[in-house]
């Protein structure tokens, strides 16, 4: 049984911090983090802990916890693995509130049973841990570094949290030569309780914390992970790094963190649903979190260029449209702009091309007619090293740009393209905490991501659109198939299944003699389709087990007899129930509907084109349950195949409706019927509008008992 968690404040701003392992020699872990934590300026009280006794960096080494006379908010674990347990159950007996394990050899090397025995007395004696496996954890607002990394670190707006030890550690010295303050940095380690969504709890009222970047290998407790980044990303930009996107790489991450790495597809489409940004590398996860750090919120989606270069000025109309920026081409209005500072072999239409020709005065001036409009939103000035503007005033002209505009709250993005002194330019703006980038798609980039995380930010969030299903009776359906100790449902128990969730199934019957196939169809009605039923076959095309299009008496009964003989002769013991006689569905749009529960993120639906090519095509997308339906028409909107729902060439657009129906009916069923691993509808075939859509296959998987 858990006591309730300690204020999260305390592992952030800790009044007392105790370093078991705090060793005398100056080479070693424990003494490092120790030295940190002096060194950092902390102000709270710190107990070295060493059964040595003895001073260590001017401070009195206590022989054991117990010693300790007050309340302890901290305790810091370096001692070798096999002490760990010991060590947390005297930090307990001490109350202690938080407890960073930075000794490694638990899960990651396969001891997970010491390592959840360490959390579980932990969570008995109300104390949380952090770790273990860490670098430690370093606070702006205490101040304190409790880390063994290279100290030094600059203070600022970003908050970093790592799963991994080495690349965070690195992150210390490398946001430092990059000019990225850091409010706080968090190493999480094997996440063996406390993970990220904890720790951004803390994060989002930190008034230090501008924005938050995470370095993810793999996700714990996801669910909870998404309805937390849902919350804070109202409030504050995270920017999300996540590795193991390749199978390789997923695979390096599985061993690294002793964490499965889960689907990226799954990963890109719930962060995206969180408000999330993501990060292909560790460069662009800094530019961005430092971009947003500083910058101002947008107050439209005007954007103009302003360039002394034509062609970097196309490169960045390129990055406009790849990351979703908007170009003010209101062509009068950018005359009236910029036509009093363009030469007249320039151009006013967006870009501004001022020419190589131009002089530091004329792009002082072009850059002020931009800020100081208020038809324009945001700005993104190019710079290309010329000899007619002397690079040693790009510095000084932006500087002060900056500084006189910093009033008028728009998002500028500079970009400087040159030799050796643009780079000094760079450097030296830097030092400034004014973000010019040598690359053109990088600035655009950032300025993009600013406008996805404002639309997300602005865009009033929904509640769930869930519907109420008879969970009993699916369950009464699931009893069924758990009696004849099976994971999976027969056509007949798939087709009651689908009744109750309310996506309709062609009409079928099971047919046990060739007479009752006769009878079925003609009571049916032709055409039919004829599929085998039995357990032992799940892949009923595969074993020539089905029969499409039948018309006639004679071929419902050819078709009985090549079912049965095909499915015997593909797999010999097959126990077969019968051979189902369906309605034969008129052509449509074949689409896929699924919901599975992922091992990462709980409950998730997908969407896609459907039919027997849906893996070669891959047309898919995903959401997290619960959903919304404009988040279901968004996860529609997102597949290449979309148009053709919209209806191309003249046809009538199909039925949305129906579907978005069938996508919430399925989320809804697999948050409430628990037995349910899988529900895989394909093809759901959708007709024109206010015909529907059928279903007219479903595999439906339970969880293994
Ligand atoms: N209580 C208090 N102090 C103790 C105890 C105890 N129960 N037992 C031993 N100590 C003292 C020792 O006497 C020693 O002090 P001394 O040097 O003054 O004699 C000190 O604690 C350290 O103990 P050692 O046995 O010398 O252990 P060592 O320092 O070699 O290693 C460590 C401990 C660092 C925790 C190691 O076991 C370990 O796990 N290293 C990996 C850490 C790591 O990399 N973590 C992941 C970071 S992320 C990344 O990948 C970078």
């Amino acid at each position: 049984m858990s006591t309730p968690s300690p204020d999260i404040r305390r592992l952030f701003e800790p009044r007392s911090i105790a370093v078991v392992g705090a060793s005398h020699d100056p080479e070693k872990i424990g003494h490092k983090i120790l030295q940190n934590i002096i060194s950092s300026g902390y102000k709270g009280a710190i107990y070295p802990i060493n059964p040595k006794g003895g001073e260590i960096l001017g401070q009195h080494v206590l022989t054991a916890l117990a010693e300790i006379p007050g309340e302890l908010d901290l305790v810091c674990t370096v001692v070798p693995a096999h002490y760990v347990f010991d060590s947390v159950k005297a930090a307990a007996q001490q109350q202690a509130k938080f407890n960073l394990v930075i000794s490694s050899g638990f899960s990651e090397v396969g001891n997970s049973e010491e390592e959840r025995r360490i959390v579980a007395y932990a969570r008995e004696h109300g104390m949380r841990i952090l770790g273990p496996n860490i670098f430690g954890l370093y606070s702006a607002t205490a101040p304190v570094d409790v880390t063994f990394g290279p100290g030094g670190i600059l203070p600022g707006h970003v908050a970093i949290i790592t799963q991994s030890g080495a690349l965070g550690l690195a992150m210390i010295g490398k946001t430092a030569a990059e000019n990225i303050g850091i409010s706080a940095m968090v190493s999480v380690g094997n996440k063996a309780d406390l993970n990220e969504a904890d720790l951004i709890e803390y994060l989002v009222e930190d008034p230090n914390t501008h924005s938050i970047l995470m370095y993810i290998e793999g996700v714990r407790d996801g669910a909870h992970m998404v309805e937390v980044l849902k919350r804070v990303t109202r409030r504050k930009p995270v920017v999300v790094i996540k590795s193991g996107r390749s199978r390789r790489g997923a695979a390096a991450a599985a061993s690294h963190t002793g964490s499965l790495a889960g689907s990226d597809d799954v990963f890109a489409a719930v962060m995206r649903q969180a408000g999330v940004l993501r990060a292909e590398s560790i460069k662009e996860g800094f530019n961005l979190c430092r971009f947003l750090s500083r910058t101002s919120v947008p107050q439209g989606g005007n954007t103009v260029i302003v360039t002394n270069g034509g062609g970097i000025g196309v490169l960045a109309t390129d990055a406009c449209e790849k990351y979703g920026v908007s170009l003010l081409d209101d062509v009068q209005r950018l005359q009236e702009i910029f036509g009093p500072v363009t030469p007249d072999f320039g151009s006013t239409k967006n870009p501004i091309d001022l020419t190589g020709g131009a002089t530091e005065t004329a792009y002082e001036g072009a850059l002020a007619a931009a800020l100081e409009s208020d038809a324009i939103h945001a700005v993104i000035a190019l710079y290309c090293e010329t000899a007619m503007f002397d690079a040693d005033k790009l510095t000084p002209l932006i500087a002060s740009t900056h500084a006189r505009y910093a009033a008028a709250k728009k998002p500028v993005v500079f970009s400087a393209f040159g030799g050796g002194s643009i780079d000094d330019n760079i450097g030296r703006l830097a030092e400034k905490k004014i973000s010019v980038f040598d690359d053109v798609y990088e600035a655009v980039a950032c300025l993009g991501g600013l406008y996805r995380y404002y639309h997300h930010r602005t865009t009033p969030p929904l509640p769930p659109d869930e519907v109420a299903l008879d969970a009993a009776a699916m369950e009464e359906v699931v009893r069924g198939a758990r009696a004849d100790r099976r994971t999976f449902l027969l056509a007949d128990e798939a087709q009651r299944l689908m009744g109750l969730i309310g996506v309709p199934m062609p009409q079928s019957r099971v047919a046990r003699t060739l007479e009752e196939a006769v009878a079925h169809a003609e009571q049916i009605g032709y055409p039919v389709v004829m599929k085998i039923v039995s357990r032992d076959i799940l892949h009923k095309s595969d074993a020539g087990g089905v029969a499409l299009d039948l018309e006639t008496r004679d071929e419902v009964m050819d078709a009985y007899q090549a079912i049965l003989r095909n499915a015997r002769a593909a797999v010999p013991n097959a126990r077969v129930t019968g051979v189902e006689v369906s309605e034969m569905v008129r052509r449509g749009l074949e689409l896929i509907v699924g919901a599975r529960r992922d091992a990462g993120f709980g409950p998730i639906v997908m969407f896609g084109l459907g039919g027997i090519y849906v893996e070669v095509m891959k047309d898919i997308s995903f959401r997290s349950v619960p959903l919304n339906r404009a988040e279901v028409l968004n996860m529609m909107a997102e597949i290449r195949a979309y148009p053709l729902l919209r209806g191309v060439r003249g046809e009538d657009p199909k039925d949305i409706e129906s579907v978005v129906n069938a996508i919430l009916r399925v989320a809804s069923a697999i948050r409430q019927c628990e037995s349910i691993t899988d529900i895989e509808i394909n093809p759901l075939v959708a007709y024109e509008e206010g015909q529907g859509a059928r279903a007219v296959d479903a595999r439906i998987l339970l969880a293994k008992v």
